[in-house]
């Protein structure tokens, strides 16, 4: 694995004054934020779209980690990669040959993701993972922020590391705290999203800094 990185997840900050609270977590010393981008169809919540990360964009000079939980990320690939994301993510549970998202993606400039929810096995990634930068594996059900961490979806990470080796980033995202934070790191994630650990506390940089803590030991 590479050096842990801390993703907070903006779905828990205020959304009333986004540019604040990115550039808060910006200034906690964070490298990626994470934008979870979801259509109300391929999980039960609707969020951002691409004008909410283009005027983002002209704010932070974070790694725009985008994680689309939408039915077709092919048809948004484009809008999302000229609103300035970095990083695309899109699940292997979605409409559209993998491939040609994974392909659709680099051609937009940025470097693609592929996610696993609760219920898919990580055997189903290991022939794509190798033209991914990074894979995630959810350890909650997506949709929503807040929700308590299912370990045995973590156990995924052991196996995908052991398996891809250690140059393949490991991403989780799902109910990752100073508690929970250890065995992320321990099964071999080595960027971790957090939300309502991070956004929900007052002080973004201690609570980043307790995470990341957690995450090497
Ligand atoms: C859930 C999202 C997560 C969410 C995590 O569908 O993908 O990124 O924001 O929130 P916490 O860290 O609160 O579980
Ligand atoms: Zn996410």
């Amino acid at each position: 694995p590479g050096t842990i990185e801390i993703a907070p997840s903006l779905l828990s900050a205020d959304f009333s004054c986004l540019a604040e609270e990115v550039s808060d977590v910006e200034n906690s010393g964070v490298k990626i934020i994470h934008l979870d981008i979801m259509d109300g169809h391929f999980v039960p919540n609707i969020t951002i779209g691409p004008p909410v990360v283009s005027s983002l964009r002209k704010t932070s000079d974070l790694c725009f980690d985008a994680h689309l939980m939408i039915s077709q990320p092919q048809r948004y690939i484009k809008d999302f990669a000229n609103a300035g994301a970095d990083h695309i993510t899109f699940h292997i549970e979605a409409e559209g040959d993998p491939r040609d998202t994974i392909a659709m993606i680099e051609e937009a400039g940025c470097s693609a993701g592929i996610c696993i929810k609760p219920a898919t096995s990580p055997e189903e990634v290991l022939e794509i993972a190798s033209l991914c930068r990074m894979i995630l594996v959810m350890t909650v059900e997506p949709g929503f922020g807040g929700q308590v961490f299912r370990e045995k979806c973590a156990e995924k990470c052991a196996f995908l590391r052991e398996t891809l080796g250690k140059d393949l980033r490991i991403e989780v995202d799902g109910g990752i705290n100073e508690q929970t934070a250890g065995k992320a790191g321990q099964l071999g994630a080595d960027t971790l999203v957090a939300g309502s650990a991070v956004f929900g506390s007052r002080n973004r940089r201690e609570a980043i800094e307790k995470i990341a803590d957690s995450a090497i030991k």
